[in-house]
C-alpha cells in the first residue's frame, strides 16, 4: 500500500494589505493568527497529514474574509474566527457535514466555469 494522500486541503489565504491601504485583507493584526490556530487545531485533533492546510494568497473575496476553501468541494468559509474553525474541524472535517451558516454566499462564489467553456466565451 502506498503513503495515503490527504482526504482534505484546507487553503487559508495569508494575504494582508499594506498599512493605511484602504482595501480589506484576510489578514490583519486582529485576525494574524488564525493559520497558526488552524494548524494546532488539526495537530491536536491528530488529523494533521491527512488534512493538509496550506497558505495561500489573495482569492478575491477579501471583503468576505478572512477566508478559507477545502478541498474537496470548492467549499469556501468566510468571515473566520476561531470558534468557526473549531466548528469546521469537528463539524465538516471530522463529521462529514458542510458549516452551512458559514458558507459564503452563491451570489459571491457561483458555479465554476470550465476551462473549455471559458475558452469558447472569447471565442477561441
Ligand atoms: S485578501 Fe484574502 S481573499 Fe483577498
Amino acid at each position: 500500500m502506498g503513503i495515503p494522500q490527504p482526504a482534505f486541503y484546507i487553503l487559508k489565504c495569508e494575504q494582508s494589505a499594506p498599512p493605511g491601504m484602504p482595501k480589506p485583507s484576510c489578514v490583519t493584526p486582529q485576525t494574524q493568527d488564525l493559520f497558526q490556530y488552524l494548524a494546532q487545531r488539526l495537530m491536536q485533533e491528530g488529523i494533521m497529514g491527512t488534512v493538509q492546510p496550506i497558505r495561500t494568497s489573495c482569492m478575491n473575496r477579501c471583503s468576505l474574509g478572512p477566508i478559507m476553501l477545502v478541498e474537496p468541494g470548492h467549499t469556501m468559509y468566510t468571515g473566520l474566527t476561531k470558534e468557526k474553525i473549531d466548528r469546521i474541524i469537528k463539524e465538516h472535517i471530522i463529521g462529514g457535514s458542510v458549516v452551512e451558516e458559514f458558507v459564503i454566499s452563491k451570489e459571491f462564489w457561483d458555479e465554476a466555469i470550465t476551462p473549455a467553456q471559458m475558452q469558447k466565451q472569447m471565442g477561441r
